[in-house]
């Protein structure tokens, strides 16, 4: 049993891993900036709710803990186009305050990082030590790949400069029950069984790699307590590459809903503030090594998962669109 505490425990990654870290025996703090979407903490954990950027608070929620899992960010196209200070600023600053917390007290620190960091590097499967390839700064877009890779550089140069001991988890679409409908599988689910045709962006034939939430959840623990994963990022993404197109034709079969799927060009929503990647697709070498973690979930079985829990969750169903998916 751990003391640990979960920033961003109440939103999507965050409340499965805490369900996760109390199944386990630890004692959970959550500190969050908001209650759940649907309703309350996962029960068994201890609410604090509060901005990471607030150092007072956030220290007198971390007595006593022994390891911080840091997921709070503002997080998804729809807020990086509209919120980017936020974004930026809440990314950033927030994380340098959990850092410098963690420092003070010994605590023992995973940073929650994503696939965009490696932003359109066209050399797929990246490794952990692949190439940062971005758009230019006056793009909005950006701000959410800039932010947490600053995240990550601040995380290696705390361990540098101070000795912490602190992981990086890298997501790659990951999704699930309780998503926000505002990401490519949550937004089609939502639609589908709103009676709306899911949207397919830019034809679809853009790829990505999705990954379940245990198994995103499942590597995070590890990275939390594996000996040889301070010091170090790792991919947690899955291994089977799935074009945009084919994803959502498999909502819509699954859902078994009549809607058929509805087109989008992002040059035409969003300009030249939004730019889609042609493929993201992680090496896991490391994580299977270091971790012994692979993504276990079939891209089909975990979508059957989420369109049963969306259809048995009403609040859910009936959420805005979200818009960008
Ligand atoms: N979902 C994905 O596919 C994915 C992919 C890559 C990386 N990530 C990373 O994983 C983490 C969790 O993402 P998620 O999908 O669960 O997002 P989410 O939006 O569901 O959860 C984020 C949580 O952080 C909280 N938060 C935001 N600003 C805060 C602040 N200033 N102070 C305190 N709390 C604040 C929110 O209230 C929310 O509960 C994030 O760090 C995100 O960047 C997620």
């Amino acid at each position: 049993m751990a003391r640990v505490l979960v920033t961003g425990g109440n939103g999507f990654i965050g409340g499965h891993l805490v369900g996760s870290l109390l199944e386990r025996g630890d004692e959970v703090t959550v500190y969050d900036g908001a209650p759940p979407a649907g309703g309350e903490t996962a029960a068994g954990a201890r609410f604090v709710e509060g901005d990471v950027r607030d150092a007072d608070r956030l220290g007198a929620a971390m007595r006593g803990v022994e390891l911080v899992y840091h997921l709070a960010a503002v997080v998804g196209v729809d807020r990086y186009l509209s919120r980017p200070l936020d974004v930026i600023d809440i990314n950033f600053s927030g994380t340098r305050t959990v850092l410098d917390l963690a420092c003070r007290t010994d605590a023992r620190v995973v940073v929650a990082s994503t696939s965009e960091v490696f932003g359109k590097n066209p050399a797929v499967p990246w490794a952990e030590d692949g190439d940062r390839v971005l758009g230019p700064t006056s793009a909005n877009r950006w701000t959410y790949s800039s932010s947490k890779a600053l995240a990550e550089h601040m995380t290696f140069a705390f361990a540098a400069q101070h000795g912490l001991e602190a992981t990086v988890v890298r997501y790659f679409n990951v999704y699930g029950p309780g998503q926000r409908p505002a990401y490519i599988v949550s937004r089609s689910v939502h639609r589908a069984l709103n009676g709306l045709p899911p949207v397919v962006y830019d034809r679809g034939g853009q790829t990505r790699c999705f990954t379940y939430i245990e198994d995103a959840v499942a590597g995070t623990v590890l990275a939390g307590t594996m000996p040889g994963a301070a010091g170090e990022a790792f991919n947690l993404g899955s291994e089977s590459e799935s074009t945009v197109g084919e994803v959502v034709d498999l909502v819509v079969e699954l859902t078994g809903v009549a809607t058929g799927t509805a087109a989008a060009d992002t040059a035409a929503a969003y300009g030249r503030a939004y730019e889609d990647l042609a493929r993201r697709v992680p090496l896991t070498t490391k994580a299977r090594t270091v971790l012994g973690w692979k993504c276990e979930t079939p891209l089909r079985e975990g979508l059957e998962r989420t369109i049963a829990w969306a259809r048995a969750t009403p609040w859910w169903l009936e959420l805005p669109d979200s818009g960008a998916g």
